[in-house]
């Protein structure tokens, strides 16, 4: 009996130890937060977004993105300490999209700025991406949990930017290199 219930604590000690340890998201904790925000100060200096962002046409979108989308990459990127390919897409949506509504007057559709940020080391399971999911104002989007969508998204979880993005073609989780300017 008594050999019993100490097992039976012990196995109950253990499953609120994996719960604890389920229940702690893999993205969006405090760092991941300031260097989302690093990472959109810089695409800001270097006009990838904000008030004074170049822009490139408009394209037809596919779910869960925008209906239409426009994508910018550059290769050679910086932030903090870290040096590798950053690509930005924005996402628009509304009634009666055009490419030309988007085109005349993008701040009225955009409806968030989804970013891939190859950090050395990050995340060597899924190459090394830092993802962020950021308003047209820069600040952070999250979960129905209230969970910032920034860092590993949702690295382990059956749904999130990794989960889909693994299935594109090629070997670095990108789906479409042919639309970058
Ligand atoms: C259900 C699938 C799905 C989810 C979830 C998803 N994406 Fe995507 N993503 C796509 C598809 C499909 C494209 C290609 C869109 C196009 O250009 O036609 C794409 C394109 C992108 C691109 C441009 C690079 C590329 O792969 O073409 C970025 C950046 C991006 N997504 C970021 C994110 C982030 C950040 C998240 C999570 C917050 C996310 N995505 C969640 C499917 C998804």
């Amino acid at each position: 009996m008594k050999t019993k219930t100490i097992l039976g604590s012990l196995a109950i000690g253990l499953m609120t130890t994996s719960f604890t340890a389920l229940a702690e998201p893999p993205f969006g904790d405090e760092a991941d937060v300031a260097f989302a925000k690093a990472l959109w100060g810089t695409l800001q200096e270097h006009g990838l977004v904000g008030e004074n962002r170049t822009m490139s046409a408009p394209y037809a979108g596919r779910h869960p993105h925008g209906a239409f989308l426009d994508t910018m990459d550059r290769q050679e990127f910086s932030v903090e300490d870290a040096t590798g390919p950053v690509i930005v897409k924005r996402n628009y949506g509304g009634e009666d999209l055009s490419k030309e509504a988007v085109w005349n007057d993008p701040d009225q559709y955009l409806g968030a700025v989804t970013v891939m940020f190859k950090r050395e080391g990050y995340d060597p399971d899924n190459h090394d991406w830092f993802w962020a999911k950021y308003l047209p104002d820069g600040s952070l989007d999250t979960n129905p949990e209230g969970r910032p969508l920034a860092g590993r998204v949702a690295k382990g979880m059956e749904q999130g930017c990794i989960a889909c993005h693994a299935t594109a073609p090629g070997d670095d989780m990108v789906f479409a290199h042919d639309r970058f300017q």
